[in-house]
């Protein structure tokens, strides 16, 4: 990190955030006594905790040496004796358990030897608060967050926010899941305490001693992370005792890049409740359920009736298409010549998961394993109906005709929205929405080429310009951005957004087929799983807070690429 980067950012946070300050004088001077990060006199937190980042060495393979791990330590100040609970011996940092209406102070203090952030992913609290990268601090320095809590009932995550380090320090460890309940929630009889239990995904590529081991070069971070070993909870070969009954599992993918198709191997359905961070108006019973980097699904996962010894396993299941029609090519062309080394090999490969007998995006391997272990006779039962659900239409917007665009684009090693890459003190013009309107968005892929050209060009790959290792040459004889086409996970920060449609286009039909029964769009949503060619349109309010808010790819190698954007809200 330069010190030009640090100086910018003082100034960002300094001068009344400095772009806006500068293109609105006077507009957001009231910001300024809140960007001195001390506790707010006259904030009175029902919550207070202390959070330490640190580095650590905690047991995660079964047999060999400790990880070293980056991780949040937590202590609970003030509040309700459950707010924290310790996942013993793990990296993840505890669940954090709020109630609706809670105010919260946090005090993080940054004891690891490089910068941080830590953002709340799903909680809607003011700019200060979000762990915008302008806020990043340095080592042993502390911020303090305050809010209160605005959501309803749902499922969010907490993770590193840190300016170009995300993608390394969650990979690392710093991470962990937030609950939310509310009164609505506790009126219905959902699965509680022993019964309601996380299953956060996520993916890990370990050396012979027990290290993590991430990727390096440019070719690994476009496809993004995907590690050979599937942890749960941050363990590997999860297996759970269950009773026979209903239970509420809040499944969360934590993973860097990796998508997965939740399913159980014999074809059971399964039945969801909440997504991201809201139940759902009614329950939804799916073949399988796609759950793409930074969603959570909330599962009603019921084994009434199984028989105690019974087994069921949690697969994510065979898929193909969320890869760029060039990695999959080299995928085919590296096999027919085994695991050479070379540039392409350590770099692309590791990247898909080819070396070391990794798993590619979209490879079929089990999760977790459900034991039945105990005979009991009385579950919840299903609602039907879950809460009260206000469904935004377009009606509640201003810009029915003229949605905001975030257009997906990947040129060599540069993935982008809106044509432009990351820098905290820019926003462009239609970046600006006034607090309190609600806004149509349109996410869709812009590679700078029609349609129709797209089957041609697929044919004309010529990988033999690939053997040199560099990506930057190919961009001369064809259309790269369509050969990078690839599968996003977009988030947007701040409130959650209802998707209202979604039109697939330039996927083939037949990969098509394998994801599109999994994606839940009936939810509240704060990210979405944008697959090459799709277009959706989501509706989002932005009330209550001014300031910046991002917009990124949850692929976290790419946000890190600069696949990432702000709204300005004034
Ligand atoms: Cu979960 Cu801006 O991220
Ligand atoms: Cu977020
Ligand atoms: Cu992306």
């Amino acid at each position: 990190m330069s010190i030009n980067n640090n100086n910018r950012r003082q100034f960002l946070q300094q001068s009344a955030l400095g772009l806006a300050s500068a293109a609105f004088p006077g507009l957001l001077l009231a910001n300024k006594g809140q960007v001195k990060s001390s506790p707010t006199r006259g904030f009175n937190p029902d919550v207070e905790i202390a959070i330490t980042a640190r580095q650590g060495n905690v047991p995660i393979l079964k047999s060999g040496p400790t990880t070293r791990v980056q991780k949040y330590y937590a202590k609970l100040i003030k509040g309700p004796e459950n707010t924290l609970q310790h996942l013993k011996g793990n990296y993840l940092g505890p669940i954090i358990n709020y109630e609706k209406g809670q105010k919260v102070r946090i005090y993080f203090y940054n004891k690891l030897s490089e910068p941080s952030i830590i953002h709340w992913h799903g909680l809607h609290v003011p700019q200060k608060s979000d762990g915008h990268p302008m806020y990043t601090i340095q080592a042993n320095e502390r911020f303090v967050y305050e809010f209160e809590v605005m959501n309803r009932a749902g499922t969010s995550f907490y993770h590193s926010h840190t300016h170009e380090l995300t993608a390394e320090q969650v990979y690392q460890g710093l991470a962990g899941m937030i609950t939310v309940t509310d009164e609505e929630e506790k009126k219905l009889d959902l699965p509680r305490g022993e019964f309601d239990l996380p299953l956060v995904l996520q993916d890990r590529t370990f050396n012979n001693r027990n290290q993590l081991r991430y990727l390096h070069g440019m070719h690994g971070r476009m496809s993004g992370f995907l590690g050979d070993t599937i942890l749960v909870n941050g363990k590997p070969n999860v297996e759970f005792s269950v009773k026979s009954r209903a239970y509420r599992f809040r499944a969360l993918n934590g993973s860097n890049s990796r998508i997965y198709k939740l399913g159980w191997d014999d074809g059971t359905p399964l039945t969801a409740i909440g997504t991201d961070a809201g139940l759902l108006e009614k329950p939804e019973t799916r073949p399988y359920i796609m759950l793409a980097p930074g969603e959570r699904v909330d599962l009603w996962l019921d084994f009434s009736g199984r028989s105690v010894g019974s087994k069921l396993v949690m697969y994510s299941l065979p898929y193909t298409g969320a890869m760029p029609p060039i990695f999959s090519k080299m995928q085919k062309g590296k096999s027919s010549k085994g695991m050479g080394g070379g540039m392409m090999g350590g770099g692309m490969g590791m990247g898909m998961g080819m070396m070391g007998g990794g798993l590619a995006q979209g490879a079929k391997f089990p999760i977790a394993a459900f034991n039945v272990t105990e005979k009991v006779s009385d579950s919840p039962k299903l609602p039907k109906h879950l809460v009260k659900f206000d469904r935004l239409t377009e009606r509640d917007v201003d810009n029915a005709h003229d949605p905001l665009p975030i257009a997906i684009s990947m040129k060599p090693m540069r993935p982008m929205l809106n044509g432009k890459s990351y820098s905290m003190d820019r926003v462009l013009d239609f970046e600006r929405v006034p607090v309190g309107s609600t806004k149509k968005i349109k996410i869709f892929h812009d590679h700078g080429m029609k349609k129709e050209e797209h089957g041609e060009d697929k044919g004309k790959m010529d990988m033999g310009s690939m053997k040199g290792g560099s990506m930057g040459k190919m961009g001369g004889g064809m259309d790269s951005g369509m050969m990078f086409s690839m599968a996003h996970p977009i988030h947007l920060h701040g409130q959650q957004y209802q998707i209202i449609s979604r039109k697939p286009g330039g996927m083939r039909l037949d990969e098509y087929e394998t994801v599109k029964d999994g994606f839940i769009d009936s939810g509240w949503k704060d990210t979405v799983l944008v697959m090459p060619g799709e277009e959706i349109e989501i509706i989002k309010p932005f009330e209550d807070f001014k300031g910046f808010f991002l917009y990124h790819c949850h692929n976290l190698e790419h946000e890190d690429l600069g696949m990432m954007r702000q709204f300005y809200v004034y």
